[in-house]
């Protein structure tokens, strides 16, 4: 089966590239300076040229408070690239999987949210990532839009980089902690959605559309601070942790308002690969080991 992966340089992407490779799949990966989505000609002509048997779109803009200015381009990353993705895939019988956002959520909900759940995006980031995820399923029915979060893998910026710069620079760190969500390893969403892409090509019935898939258990800011400088300390990547204080939300403001509760159900695609999500911290340990090796 040929799979064509674009966004491949992505903290997804990536994953997804080495891992497909592995799993024997013939892969075509393509970031930005070989194809561009927001340029519909370019999609078209290289999905012809290729004839791939299946699309993972991991292309996305995710600078989250940057998109506040930047709205144009969050939108034709967002929207306007999955949307031609989607037609061309449409127009080929080709299937396309889609990787979205809990970011679509307002998160006043006190309990996980479905795939079912209304959305209500408080930025424009994820206004953009909404739009895409209604683009693609307007497009066509072969199409899964997996919504994750929080993501972290051993390429690209992320929380878990960011937080082992700040703990060598400073002996004591805020870090929000009314903000809930599932902490989600690249390398465990690549996986996901390579189960996914054995099925289409056993030609097993699989149920289209939307689901759900976050790392386990759920957690705040906080805590993902506390367990990434905890391990970080058992790698001897830290001599002594720093200092991990709560702060609110409102302590620390920043451009795009964060759902304060975006924790995802996963059941629903628990059902259809047979086992439950991955705990997040083997993940971790995952890619803490790949930089202290490095
Ligand atoms: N990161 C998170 O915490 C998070 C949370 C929830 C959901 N998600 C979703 O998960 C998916 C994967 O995210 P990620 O963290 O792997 O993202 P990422 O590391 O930012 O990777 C995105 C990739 O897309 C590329 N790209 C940007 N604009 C493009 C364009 N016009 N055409 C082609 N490629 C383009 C980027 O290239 P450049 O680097 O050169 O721009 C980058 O290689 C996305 O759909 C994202 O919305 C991410």
């Amino acid at each position: 089966m040929k799979i064509m992966i674009t966004g491949s340089n992505g903290q997804v992407g990536s994953e997804l590239n080495v891992r497909a490779r592995t799993m024997g799949f013939d892969v075509i990966a393509v970031d930005c300076d070989q194809l561009d989505i927001t340029q519909r000609d370019a999609v078209n002509d290289f999905i012809s040229r290729y004839s791939p048997d299946l699309v993972i779109n991991a292309a996305a803009y995710t600078a989250v408070d940057k998109a506040e200015e930047e709205v144009a381009i969050a939108f034709a990353v967002n929207r306007d690239g999955p949307l031609y993705l989607a037609n061309a895939c449409a127009e080929r019988d080709i299937p396309l999987f889609h990787i979205s956002t809990d970011y679509v959520f307002d998160g006043e909900k006190e309990a996980p949210y479905t795939e079912s759940d209304q959305p209500n995006p408080q930025g424009v980031y994820g206004q953009s990532k909404l739009e895409g995820e209604l683009a693609v399923a307007s497009a066509l029915v072969q199409q899964i839009t997996l919504r994750v979060a929080w993501v972290f893998g051993a390429t690209g910026a992320n929380f878990v980089r960011t937080m082992l710069r700040l703990g060598g620079e400073r002996a004591e760190l805020g870090v929000v902690a009314d903000q809930y969500g599932g902490p989600t390893y690249a390398g465990d969403i690549a996986e996901t959605l390579l189960m996914l892409a054995e099925k289409v090509d056993r030609g097993d019935a699989l149920q289209w559309g939307l689901y759900h898939y976050i790392g386990s258990p759920a957690t705040s800011w906080h805590g993902f601070a506390e367990e990434i400088f905890k391990q970080a300390v058992s790698h001897g990547m830290f001599e002594k942790a720093p200092n991990v204080n709560r702060i609110t939300t409102e302590e620390y403001p920043t451009p795009a308002v964060r759902p304060k509760n975006s924790v995802l159900d996963s059941q629903r695609i628990n059902k259809i690969l047979g086992f439950a999500q991955p705990d997040w911290h083997q993940g971790l340990d995952r890619v803490l080991r790949e930089w202290k090796n490095k």
